[in-house]
């Protein structure tokens, strides 16, 4: 009864996360003053090449790193383009200077910074933010970190980050948005829109370089900087979408990435370069190379030494060197042996300048050392940075309502080595400060001002894993165990931290053994073995293999690595201020044994059978996850009802309209994600038994309803062939609409022949 009113509210959305993400890229009414912009920009790049000696040319091409006297130098002798890693505006100012006075073309230097997930005002890491399935979060945080960073003179930030990756062993899968390209292109477009605006040479915004091209989270074993040696159809349906979703919404950087694919680095490779990025996706930024990757062209042995390397990547497409200096110093050489055309030299420079306008930095080569504490960590973006941690926060397990606590409980321990830790920054955490962290028992103790709130770590996380001890926990039976005890026994209820420390996570911190590191999950155990309420928060940067938690706590909350509001988010999420809704963008192994485990991997000829032991599956366990992709409880619950399709046939060129109502069937406001599905059951290659083609977090107040709809076109359906084409294939297409990738409504519809 109580539904059916809520249903006759019902509203009806028409717009799915696939058609938002196309209207803005669309140009607006400024089509014509963008054109005549871009005519000027180029007649000027035009002009000033005019001018440029070959030393000159090279030198654009030339990426240094830090504000040493190398940099200064280099800035003062016009023998550089660019410079990173320098992130105070009077230093930036100086250097600047150094270039405009100093040199004789008094072409301006582009600053760049990796502007990850935020500049000084900390948001989570990647992972995290594609965990709220909200594109507005990688929005919040973008536009804050693009003012922050341009504010001291940054214009260009490596980012964002975009590797899709089926490996939680790879350390830096805390970057990017999870396995799923789609999630991870809708993400990627509104990071690149926020970060640029409509016009990156506005004061507040930067060039977005969208890294790492490509299928950099491809490493084979997770291990980091390994090799990727993956098919063309799994490369443009898995890796690519994210990076060409970037290129679409604008992005005017792409950096290449350390890895080969099928034996090419990218960085030398002229398929990703040339004939993929520019050919089939017109990109006409600038091309820069990752941290000496044209350096490392020799070592992956592709070249015999600088010149040979540097002939390479330039050949393969690359404009710009970032920190080796091959092109630099051998260019001259390469072009008078004819191994490099100057027209090719020239583009490059021409690729370099073309930014340099655009940026603004020709006309306003310094910034307002004045104006920057003004612009930066303002109290409406530690707000948003708040917002964005609470949005990406996963209930993973809640039984019997363990969550959320009662404010009213008058003693809470907080346990763990990051109950009290400042190590929540995360990986990439820009010029974040440790001193602006908001840990978990701050944020506790904060929600509930007169609890008697204790903390008691029990054991620290001290390294980052390789030479250096991961944890340092005593056996249980010392006495950080048994403090930990104590604090438990005497509480109305413990909230257990743990998890990675933040080193544990990000780049060259790949894992052989993903489970809670050192000895947390004893430290789990004492608390439970006391008998009293307790829950558990996950700080990680990366999928973690804890059946044993799961299987020990009554609730567990994914908080990740979420910036300096982590502490007051969990806290909002822990005493429901916040109702959680964010959902798993990555699978969770139980055992490090499944990986790479996904959902939208394709089928096998002998799917998992319980009763037959020659089908694809494991001697020693199951090969399900703990938790799947697309995962993640709230404090309410909902129900889905009425899937239907607008039409039983699609022509390959049109769309299908799938609608689904979904009902707030609990007695508190809360959000869901709903989750859109395909799976093209015969096709000419093996298809994901499962794709995401669109989603919408709604929130819904107790007992309402909204009806979803969603697009479902050629994009959704489609795919790239081993041939490299996109084909659309007629016949069958399944339709889920669930709450996770498992379960779900089903239905189906028909793609009419050409
Ligand atoms: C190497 C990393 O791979 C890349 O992501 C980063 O942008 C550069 N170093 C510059 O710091």
């Amino acid at each position: 009864m109580h539904i059916r009113s809520a249903r006759s509210r019902a509203l009806t959305v028409i717009v799915s996360a696939c058609a938002l993400a196309l209207a803005a890229m669309i140009p607006g009414s400024g089509g014509a003053v963008a054109s005549s912009k871009a005519a000027d920009i180029e007649s000027k790049v035009n002009a000033l090449l005019a001018k440029m000696t070959t030393d000159e040319k090279l030198a654009q091409l030339q990426q240094m790193v830090g504000g040493g006297t190398d940099v200064q130098e280099a800035a003062k002798a016009g023998k550089v383009g660019a410079v990173f890693g320098v992130t105070d505006a009077a230093q930036v100012n100086q250097i600047q200077r150094l270039a405009m006075e100093g040199s004789r073309l008094r072409i301006p230097i582009l600053f760049g910074y990796d502007t990850i997930h935020g500049f000084r005002t900390t948001f989570p890491i990647g992972l995290a933010e594609a965990a709220s399935f909200d594109p507005a979060v990688a929005t919040a945080d973008y536009t804050v970190a693009a003012r922050e960073s341009a504010a001291v003179g940054i214009k260009q930030i490596f980012s964002p980050m975009v590797d899709v990756s089926h490996e939680p062993r790879w350390g830096r899968i805390a970057e990017g948005s999870g396995e799923d390209p789609y999630l991870g292109a809708v993400m990627a477009a509104a990071k690149v829109r926020a970060a640029q605006g409509r016009d990156y040479g506005a004061p507040d915004k930067v060039m977005a370089e969208v890294k790492h091209f490509a299928a950099y989270g491809g490493a084979e074993g997770g291990r980091d900087y390994n090799q990727v040696d993956i098919s063309e159809s799994a490369l443009r349906n898995l890796y690519l979408p994210p990076y060409k979703a970037a290129v679409e919404a604008g992005a005017d950087g792409v950096m290449t990435s350390f890895n080969t694919v099928g034996g090419v680095p990218a960085t030398g490779s002229r398929q990703l370069l040339t004939e993929i990025l520019r050919g089939e996706w017109g990109f006409r930024g600038l091309i820069d190379s990752d941290y000496t990757a044209v350096q490392e062209l020799i070592p992956h042995g592709v070249a015999a030494d600088g010149a040979d390397a540097a002939r390479v990547a330039l050949n393969a497409g690359l404009d710009m060197e970032m920190v080796s200096t091959n092109i630099a110093t051998t260019g001259k050489q390469l072009l008078a042996e004819h191994k490099v055309s100057m027209s090719r030299v020239n583009d490059a420079v021409r690729n370099v300048l073309r930014v340099k306008f655009k940026a603004g930095i020709f006309e306003h080569p310094f910034v307002d050392e004045a104006a920057v504490p003004g612009k930066t960590m303002r109290p409406a973006d530690v707000a948003a940075a708040r917002a964005a941690a609470a949005r990406s926060m996963v209930l993973l397990k809640n039984d019997n309502g363990a969550l959320p606590l009662s404010t009213s409980v008058s003693k809470i321990a907080v346990v763990g080595p990051l109950a009290d830790s400042d190590d929540l920054l995360g990986p990439w955490s820009g010029i974040g400060r440790r001193g602006d962290v908001v840990t978990v028992a701050d944020g506790i103790r904060g929600a509930v001002p007169n609890a008697d709130v204790t903390v008691t770590p029990g054991c620290a996380i001290t390294g980052d894993g390789f030479d250096t001890p991961v944890n340092n926990c005593p056996e249980p039976t010392e006495p950080g165990f048994e403090d930990v005890k104590d604090a438990a026994d005497d509480a109305d209820v413990t909230v257990v931290v743990v998890g990675e420390a933040s080193g544990q996570s990000g780049e060259a911190a790949s894992r052989q053994n993903i489970d809670l590191p050192g000895r947390q999950q004893a430290l789990i155990d004492a608390v439970k073995a006391t008998g009293k309420p307790f829950v558990v928060v996950l700080v990680n940067g990366r999928p973690l293999t804890i059946p044993a938690a799961h299987d020990a706590s009554p609730a567990i909350l994914e908080a990740w690595f979420g910036g300096i509001q982590t502490g007051n988010a969990v806290a909002d999420v822990l005493f429901g201020k916040v109702n959680p809704g964010a959902k798993l963008p990555v699978t969770f192994p139980r055992y490090v044994g499944q990986v790479p485990l996904y959902y939208n991997h394709t089928r096998t000829g002998r799917p998992e059978d319980p009763n037959s032991k020659w089908t694809s599956k494991y001697a020693d366990g199951s090969s399900s996850p703990l938790y799947p992709f697309g995962h993640g409880l709230s404090y309410t619950s909902f129900r889905l009802s009425d899937l239907s399709l607008s039409a039983g046939t699609m022509r390959p060129n049109g769309a299908v309209t799938a609608s689904v109502t979904v009902t707030n069937t609990g007695s508190r406001a809360g959000d869901e994600v709903v989750q859109l599905y395909v799976n093209d059951p015969v096709a000419t290659i093996a298809q994901p038994v499962k794709r995401l083609v669109g989603f919408q977090r709604v929130t819904l107040a107790p007992g309402a309803s909204q009806t979803l709809r969603f697009r479902i076109d050629r994009d959704s359906v489609g795919f790239y062939g081993n041939d490299g084409k996109f084909v659309v294939e007629p016949g069958q297409i399944n339709v889920y609409a669930g709450a996770s990738s498992e379960g779900g409504l089903t239905s189906s519809f028909t793609i009419a022949p050409r």
